[in-house]
């Protein structure tokens, strides 16, 4: 501290190590949202390390802005520090440099709100970090005392290389995602960081064509899906669903049970249940490869999070969204997968999964074992995130042992859930398209706002599917489907208005 110059090195040091983390946070970044980390692994440790980078960053640019103001030789003001075009020192290059913190700020703070912010939002400011990153390049280059030193140079090319590289890489990738013949609407495999919610649903439908039906368990069919005249399928993550609009004008959702990574087609199952309404009964009697079907999706209510460990849990044909979640996890990932159904021959893609993950599943046929599988003792010892599909009674049944924070459900059929208040009128204003109306106690919301002419689109009406998901603006919900958690649609502000009311009897929709 007897070193007059003291204040001069930390103002330097801290400069580069900022220039040099923030590069780094940005690569991490987009390392995780392109997925390239997937082969190797990204656990949740690393993917929190692109934000512990950001906030790291942030820090190294505090202290370079204090330690100017402490230099004896510059002696920046507070208001020369802070204000762009302040000082009359180089006063663009450093105005960069302070518009390029506010960006660094501002993408920081709302990351630590990001679940309370309209995604588009944060999504828009968070890429505007690479803007941040020229500008921060810029500054360093007008201002930087050490330009003209041989390793100075190297680090400066080392870092604008790499952020160009990463940049580059984002963007060629991101255009490929959109040009695909619809846009995506999945979120989170082992998400990138940023897209831990899916995009608005999609409405559009495209033409696909069966590729190949082939039996893989007692009544179960996998049906591989192609896009007519081929060409990419939109992104998806594990977890995720399609609808097919079949030609007797029914419309089923399937969940995706192929590898994300694949886009050239779209893989489900389908079992042949018994209380068929002309679904999966027309699926298994009449579809045959070659024909093609209208597909809309993907969408995705049940989205694998970054977590260290995960316990899978599936009944039967519930196996195909975690097949699709165990296809997508990085090799060393620790996982296991219980596997219970009638018996082995009614287990779909069972051979394959114990062939491939022979260690790390435990199979339950019924027809093997007396008595029911343990719950209890399979999750009581487990810290694990657990995903469970299946029959009703083997949900319900994991939840009860199961925090709700570690716990991920996904339903094929509807509970029966039925509002503590009485159906009453809701008076429902639609803040986008300016419209107001009273929605009768005998209506369904979605049912008005489609006579209303909203665009919105149901399809099982049940409370199931999650098509005719909207955002509420203000009012109560009383959610009555089962697509989500009720507290995560609290959170996220949604609404499936095919079955939901409202508490307030009052209700403003974002559409
Ligand atoms: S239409 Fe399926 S959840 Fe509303």
């Amino acid at each position: 501290m007897n070193d007059p110059h003291i204040w001069w090195y930390l103002t330097r040091a801290s400069a580069l190590i900022a220039w040099v983390l923030m590069t780094m946070s940005v690569l991490w970044g987009i390392l995780l949202s392109t997925r390239v980390m997937r082969r190797i692994d990204n656990p949740a440790w690393l993917q929190d390390l692109h934000r512990y980078l950001g906030g790291l960053t942030l820090l190294m640019v505090a202290l370079h802005m204090v330690t100017l103001m402490l230099d004896g030789w510059l002696q920046f003001s507070l208001a020369e520090t802070l204000v762009p075009f302040a000082t009359d020192f180089k006063p663009l290059a450093v105005s960069l440099g302070i518009i390029a913190f506010y960006i660094l700020f501002a993408v920081q703070a709302t990351s630590l709100v990001m679940n309370k912010l309209p995604r588009k939002f944060w999504k828009g400011l968070h890429y505007s970090s690479y803007v941040a990153l020229l500008l921060v390049a810029l500054h360093a280059g007008w201002t930087g005392t050490d330009v003209g030193a041989w390793w100075y140079r190297v680090l400066a090319i080392v870092l604008i290389g790499v952020a160009t590289i990463s940049v580059s890489v984002r963007i060629i990738t991101g255009t490929k995602t959109g040009g695909a013949s619809k846009p995506d609407s999945a979120k989170s495999s082992t998400p990138p960081a940023e897209e831990l919610r899916p995009a608005p649903l999609q409405r559009e439908t495209r033409t696909m064509v069966v590729g190949s039906i082939s039996p893989v368990a007692d009544d179960v069919l996998a049906i591989r899906l192609l896009p007519l005249g081929g060409g990419q399928l939109p992104v998806w993550h594990p977890g995720a669903h399609i609808t097919l609009h079949l030609p007797n004008g029914l419309e089923r959702q399937y969940s995706l049970c192929g590898d994300p990574a694949e886009r050239t087609h779209f893989d489900i199952a389908v079992l042949k249940t018994v209380t068929s309404e002309g679904g999966s009964e027309w699926i298994h009697s009449s579809l045959t490869p070659g024909m093609t079907l209208e597909v809309s999706g993907p969408h995705n209510h049940f989205e694998l999070e970054p977590a260290n460990e995960y316990l899978f849990i599936a009944g039967g044909i519930g196996i195909t969204p975690i097949k699709g979640m165990i296809e997508s996890l990085p090799e060393r990932r620790k996982w296991k997968l219980v596997y219970a159904g009638r018996s082995r021959t009614s287990m779909a893609f069972l051979d394959e999964l114990l062939e491939r993950y022979p260690d790390r599943i435990e199979v339950f046929a019924s027809d093997e074992n007396e008595g029911t599988l343990d719950v209890y003792a399979l999750t009581s010892a487990s810290k694990a995130e657990v995903y469970c599909c299946g029959p009703e009674s083997l949900m319900s049944s994991v939840a009860s042992f199961v925090p709700a924070e570690r716990m991920h459900l996904e339903r094929f059929i509807a509970l029966s859930r039925d509002s503590i208040i009485p159906a009453a009128p809701i008076e429902v204003t639609c803040k986008k398209s300016r419209k107001s109306f009273v929605v009768d106690s005998d209506e369904s919301i979605l049912e008005a706002l489609e006579e209303n002419g909203l665009p919105i689109i149901g399809s099982c009406k049940k409370g199931v599917c999650g098509t005719c998901e909207v955002r509420v603006v203000e009012g109560k919900p009383i959610h009555l489907d089962s697509v989500m958690d009720d507290e995560e649609k609290d959170r996220l502000k949604v609404m499936y208005p095919c079955v939901s009311r409202a508490e307030s009897g009052k209700l403003v929709l974002d559409i």
